[in-house]
């Protein structure tokens, strides 16, 4: 009897362990069955994101290729125009304290140092321009308000600075008075085209440092210009009223001057601690994308310093982060209107 129950005990513990045993590897399969199945599909997945990946740099690249062919085919009918005339710029914002005059003289003085022969015109009446460049307003006798009035020549109100291959058309508080004088007369946007491309063929490049406005002066710059570069303050309110300027740009394109190009947009004043200017900085480029230029103008001591001694920063601190900074952005737009 003993004998009998053991058999049967063993023969439950045999069953059991057998299916224990059954349980066990349906397990095993599942689960290598599960995991295999999942590294299968994060396998899938990650070979899908890297296609993803590699196709967005392949786009971007496409994308900037595209741009600089377009650019190239464009340049080419500028460049050959720009052997006998140079090009014109106006640095324009009609937002005050953004950085205009300041990357009109920097980017002009710049350009002269890499032997381009420059044209640096004073268009606002507070004339920031000519004493950030060493011309006081007492010194002045003839100055862009005499050049549009037609009481001289361009020629004969041409200064020579202390700076490398730059030359410059002074202005002063007379210049305020130019919107009335114009206000009778025919073409008056079109003043400074006639006026400047005149003397275009004599430089490289026309730099022209627009008043903090939308009015008259403003317009005949934008109207004269081959492109405008738009400075934008990495500061709250940055792109407030940039429509208004996008919208003067584009009403000049289509009435006055379907040549108008935007050279780019600005970002002056960056100061890489805060988290405003990195803020401003990533609004611009999302709202801007290739319009805005690789060079970032820091916010530096020196370039707030310069003009008080009436010097261009290249003079003032030649190896201050300000000065290398406009070097670099001279650079850009060099090689963006360049050929091949
Ligand atoms: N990158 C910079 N770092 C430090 N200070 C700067 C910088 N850029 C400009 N500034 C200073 O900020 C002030 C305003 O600059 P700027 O005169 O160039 O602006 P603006 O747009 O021409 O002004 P406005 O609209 O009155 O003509 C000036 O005192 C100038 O020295
Ligand atoms: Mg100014």
């Amino acid at each position: 009897m003993k004998l009998l129950r053991k058999i049967k005990n063993y023969r439950y513990f045999k069953l059991l362990s057998n299916i224990y045993l059954i349980i066990f590897i349906i397990f095993l399969f599942w689960i290598l069955f599960f995991d295999s199945n999942s590294i299968l599909v994060n396998l899938k997945l990650q070979k899908e994101i890297n296609q993803l990946i590699e196709r967005k740099i392949e786009l971007k690249v496409c994308k900037r290729e595209v741009i600089h062919e377009e650019r190239k085919w464009r340049n080419l009918y500028n460049w050959i125009h720009r052997r006998i005339m140079g090009k014109i710029i106006s640095i324009s914002n009609q937002k005050g304290g953004v950085g205009k005059t300041t990357t009109s003289v920097s980017l002009a003085a710049s350009l002269g140092v890499l032997e381009k022969k420059v044209l640096l015109i004073d268009a606002d009446p507070q004339g920031n321009a000519s004493s950030g460049i060493g011309i006081s307003s007492n010194e002045i006798n003839l100055s862009t308000y005499d050049v549009l009035l037609k009481k001289c020549e361009p020629k004969d109100a041409i200064i020579k600075t202390n700076s490398p291959n730059l030359d410059l058309i002074p202005a002063n508080i007379d210049l305020v008075a130019i919107e009335i004088e114009l206000i009778d007369m025919n073409e008056r946007e079109l003043i400074f085209s006639k006026v400047f491309k005149n003397i275009s063929n004599n430089y490289d490049f026309l730099i022209i440092d627009c008043p903090p406005s939308l009015g008259l002066i403003t317009l005949n710059a934008l109207t004269a210009s081959n492109s405008v570069i738009i400075p934008i303050q990495c500061e709250y309110y940055a792109l407030e009223g940039l429509g208004k300027l996008l919208n003067t740009i584009k009403g000049v394109q289509s009435v006055h001057n379907q040549d108008l190009e935007i050279e780019g947009v600005l970002l002056t004043m960056y100061d890489s601690r805060l988290r405003l200017s990195n803020q401003v900085k990533d609004d611009v480029k999302k709202h801007f994308g290739g319009m805005v230029f690789n060079t970032i103008i820091p916010r530096n001591v020196s370039l707030g310093e310069a003009p008080s001694y009436g010097e261009s920063i290249i003079v003032y601190n030649a190896t201050s982060k300000g000065s290398k900074s406009y070097i670099k952005f001279a650079q850009e737009i060099i090689n963006l209107n360049q050929i091949g």
